[in-house]
C-alpha cells in the first residue's frame, strides 16, 4: 500500500506544480489574487446546499492547491486544508500569501489526519471532486471523517459519481461502462502524462492507482460510523471535462453530457451530520 501512496503522491506533486501556473493555464489561480471576492466554481456550485459556513471550524480534506479552501475562507469559515502532497501545499500557501486569505495547511495522508489534527474539533469536514478515488477503503475514510467532526458537526462532500468512474473516457463515440463500480481491493492502474485541466507541460510521474466506491458503499460507510445522512443529491454535470468529446460546457462552468444529457448522474452532493452526544 505504501507503494501506491508514494506513486500517487509523486503524480500529485507533479500535477500540483502544473495546476498552479500563473499564466492562465491549470487552475488559472491568478484570478483569485486579482479578485478577492472570487469563489471557485466547485464551491459556488453548492452554495445553496452548503449554507452558512461563517465561523465554522472547517477542515478541507485533500485540499490540493487551495482554491476551494480559500473559497471557504472567503465565506467566513476558519479553514485548515489537508493534503499529502508537499508541492500542492507549497503552492496553496504561496497562493494565500498573495490573496491574503487566512488558511492553515497541514501535510498528511487522509488516513493519518487524526494524528495531525485534534479529534472532534471540526464543525465542517469539506471534501470532494476527485478525492475519494485515491483512497483504497471508504470505511477507513468515513471513520476519519467521523473522528474529525465535533458532535453536531457535518460532512459536506461533492464528488464525481461512481457510475462516471466506471466509464472509459478514451472512447468518445458513446458511454462505455468498463471499470468496477464497487470497491475492489486491487486498484486500477493508470499511466497518463496529461491532467484534467490544460497545462503547459506533460506530467512526468505518470503512474497512478485508483479505487472506485459505489454510492451505496459510501452512504453505508457514513451510516456505519454513526453519521446521519441529511442530503444526497445527484447531478447531471461535473466541474471538469470528464468525457472528452461527449460534453458541453454550461454557463455555470459545469460539463454535462451533450447527446446523452440526463442518461446518468455524473456527480453528487452528500451531507451527513454527527449526532450530538
Ligand atoms: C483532484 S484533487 C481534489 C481537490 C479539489 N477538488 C480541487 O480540485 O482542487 C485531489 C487531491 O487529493 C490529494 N490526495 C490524494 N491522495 C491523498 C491521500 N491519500 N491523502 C491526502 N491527500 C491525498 C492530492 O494530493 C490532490 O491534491
Amino acid at each position: 500500500m505504501q507503494h501506491h501512496l508514494d506513486t500517487n503522491r509523486a503524480n500529485w506533486d507533479d500535477r500540483a506544480a502544473a495546476h498552479a501556473a500563473r499564466n492562465g493555464l491549470g487552475y488559472n489561480v491568478q484570478r483569485y489574487v486579482d479578485d478577492p471576492g472570487l469563489l471557485s466554481e466547485i464551491v459556488r456550485f453548492d452554495l445553496d446546499r452548503l449554507g452558512d459556513v461563517a465561523g465554522l471550524r472547517t477542515v478541507h480534506l485533500q485540499c490540493h492547491i487551495g482554491t476551494d479552501t480559500l473559497s471557504l475562507a472567503r465565506l467566513g469559515a476558519r479553514v485548515t486544508g489537508l493534503d499529502f502532497s508537499p508541492v500542492a501545499l507549497a503552492e496553496a500557501r504561496a497562493l494565500v500569501a498573495d490573496t491574503g486569505d487566512q488558511v492553515d495547511f497541514v501535510e498528511s495522508d487522509v488516513y493519518s489526519a487524526l494524528s495531525v489534527l485534534e479529534p472532534e474539533t471540526f464543525d465542517l469536514v469539506y471534501t470532494g471532486i476527485g478525492a475519494l478515488c485515491w483512497l483504497p477503503s471508504i470505511d477507513r475514510w468515513a471513520a476519519v471523517v467521523c473522528g474529525l467532526l465535533a458532535p453536531g458537526g457535518r460532512l459536506f462532500l461533492r464528488e464525481g459519481h461512481p457510475i462516471l468512474w466506471t466509464m472509459d473516457e478514451r472512447i468518445a463515440d458513446d458511454l462505455h461502462l468498463r471499470f468496477p463500480y464497487f470497491e475492489q481491493e486491487e486498484p486500477l492502474e493508470w499511466d497518463d502524462d496529461s491532467s484534467y485541466v490544460e497545462t503547459d507541460r506533460p506530467i512526468t510521474a505518470t503512474k497512478t492507482f485508483e479505487w472506485n466506491h459505489g454510492l451505496g458503499e459510501i452512504v453505508t460507510a457514513l451510516l456505519g460510523v454513526g453519521l446521519n445522512l441529511t442530503m444526497l443529491v445527484e447531478h447531471d454535470s461535473v466541474p471538469w471535462e470528464a468525457l472528452p468529446g461527449q460534453m458541453l460546457r454550461r454557463g455555470d462552468g459545469e460539463y454535462a453530457l451533450d447527446a446523452r444529457a440526463g442518461v446518468a448522474p455524473l456527480s453528487y452532493t452528500i451531507q451527513a451530520v454527527k449526532p450530538l452526544r
